[in-house]
């Protein structure tokens, strides 16, 4: 499924480049070598970023 229709950015790249970078849904599609265009990806965009850094943590914290 895409995420962001402008940039043709998958969810499962998004959740990638979140594990891997995390920060703002800006700072994402930086690493993914896009910006955004017409924003309206960004809210659903930080929602899975925020699922991931929370999964990432919560991995880490188990880990410990
Ligand atoms: S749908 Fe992501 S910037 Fe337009």
């Amino acid at each position: 499924m895409y995420v962001c229709i402008c940039n043709a950015i998958r969810e499962k790249d998004l959740r990638t480049a979140a594990r891997c970078c995390g920060g703002s849904a800006e700072a994402v599609y930086a690493a993914l070598g896009h910006t955004p265009q017409c924003c309206q990806c960004l809210d659903e965009a930080e929602d899975i970023i925020a699922e991931e850094t929370m999964t990432g943590s919560a991995a880490l914290s188990a880990a410990a």
